[in-house]
């Protein structure tokens, strides 16, 4: 699918995949050799950045998903984060990265770290692809972050507007006069 040509391209796929790789290798870095990674990508926005972040990642990584919801179909978000899916891994004492499309607010992270962090892991740490750092409204920074951006709304790689352009293989972002 190609985006309309009035969304212009904010990252492209080569862009995008040299921002894996390096989160990968970061990864790699902080887990010692024996100890066990778990990646869990939150549904549905992470799920392309996902699966090419752990098949980069040159371990072994289980992995698991979580489904929150914080947004509905608006370009907003309604400040209250829901748990649509939970996780079926048993995380005690491994190294758990939540994996996600872009930290808006950090509702969603916050709450999520919270969570996972009853769960005796090792270590949760919070991955992000995009950082729009200027519209954190809560205390919650990702560890691993792709790339900060200004306050755009973007899609493509995963990334929706009321669940279209996801399977764009670039990151665009969406004019202000056109979300209007
Ligand atoms: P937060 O809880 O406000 O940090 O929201 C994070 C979630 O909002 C992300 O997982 C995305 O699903 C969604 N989101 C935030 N900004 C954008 C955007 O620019 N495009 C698409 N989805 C977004
Ligand atoms: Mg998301």
């Amino acid at each position: 699918m190609k985006a309309p040509k009035e969304f212009p391209c904010m990252f492209t796929h080569v862009q995008i995949s040299e921002m894996v790789t390096r989160i990968a290798r970061s990864i790699e870095k902080q887990v010692p050799e024996e100890e066990e990674i778990v990646c869990i990508g939150v549904l549905k926005g992470a799920w392309i950045f996902h699966s090419d972040l752990v098949r980069e990642i040159k371990r072994p990584v289980s992995i698991d998903f979580v489904k929150a919801s914080s947004y509905g179909n608006q370009m907003i978000s309604s400040g209250v984060v829901r748990i649509e899916k939970d996780i079926e891994t048993d995380i005690q004492g491994k190294h758990v990265f939540l994996v996600e499309d872009i930290i808006d607010t950090g509702r969603t992270l916050k709450f999520l770290k919270a969570r996972l962090s009853e769960g005796g892991a090792k270590s949760v740490s919070l991955v992000a692809l995009l950082d729009k750092k200027v519209k954190r409204e809560v205390d919650c920074d990702a560890d691993l972050v792709g790339a900060v951006i200004e306050d755009k709304f973007v899609v493509g790689y995963g990334l929706d507007w009321a669940e279209r352009y996801r399977t764009l293989p670039d990151i665009h972002f969406v004019p202000e006069d056109y979300a209007k």
